[in-house]
């Protein structure tokens, strides 16, 4: 598949690599000049050419790029990996929640755009190929388009997840505060290797 991705942070740089060993044609949307010898071009022209765009930038720049970029994203399957984390009085909290999210405030912004929550849960390190003992972990998703969740299914399946639909985007809601339990967990043993797996009575 040909895979934008906006931003060339950690989340970007994982995402693109992990693809790129799956045989994916992967492009990073990005300001910067040069990404650790990644393909990358400019966030407009990545998204338009893209099938499928990760949007893996800062929590407080993403409805703004979605908007500013909603052409390009019109009909286009857009995984929202982003939190919407504010650092600034020492411990993360988010800067939306409860009765709307920054999964929904980037839908808004690109209405055309075909979006799905994904990757908010777990670290960078675990996106591509999680190498875990108690098996496969659970890639919590929503999004309002079937179709867009089936595509982005297909790909999580692909790179070692199960994977979780909780419904329609506003799933955000529940899935943005779960990345901040992921973090105490880490915060709390020094350990950032884990991830959420959600136990079935039918296995
Ligand atoms: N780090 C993790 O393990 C992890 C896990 C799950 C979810 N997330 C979420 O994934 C997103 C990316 O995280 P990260 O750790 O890779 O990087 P980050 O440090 O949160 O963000 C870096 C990226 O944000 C972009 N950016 C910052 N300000 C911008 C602006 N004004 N306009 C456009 N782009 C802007 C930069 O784009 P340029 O490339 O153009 O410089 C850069 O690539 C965040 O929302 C984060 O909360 C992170």
């Amino acid at each position: 598949m040909r895979i934008g991705i906006l931003g060339s942070g950690q989340v970007g740089q994982a995402l693109a690599r992990g693809y790129a060993r799956h045989g994916h044609e992967v492009r990073i949307g990005t300001r910067q000049a040069e990404v650790g010898g990644l393909p990358t071009g400019p966030p407009a022209e990545v998204a338009a050419a893209a099938e499928l765009v990760v949007l893996a930038v800062r929590g407080s720049a993403a409805e703004a790029l979605a908007g500013s970029l909603a052409g390009e994203l019109d009909g286009t399957v857009l995984v929202d990996a982003t939190n919407p984390l504010d650092a600034s009085t020492g411990s993360p909290q988010l800067f939306v929640g409860h009765t709307d999210s920054l999964g929904e405030r980037v839908q808004r912004a690109a209405p055309g755009a075909r979006v799905v929550k994904a990757y908010n849960t777990v670290g960078n390190a675990l996106m591509v190929d999680p190498q875990l003992p108690g098996g496969p972990p659970s890639m919590f998703i929503g999004g309002d388009d079937q179709a867009a969740k089936d595509t982005v299914t297909g790909l999580l399946r692909d790179t070692g997840w199960d994977v979780v639909d909780l419904g329609g985007i506003e799933a955000s809601r529940w899935l943005e505060p779960m990345c901040l339990a992921w973090v105490a967990v880490g915060a709390r043993t020094g350990t950032w290797g884990h991830a959420f797996r959600l136990l079935r009575p039918e296995g």
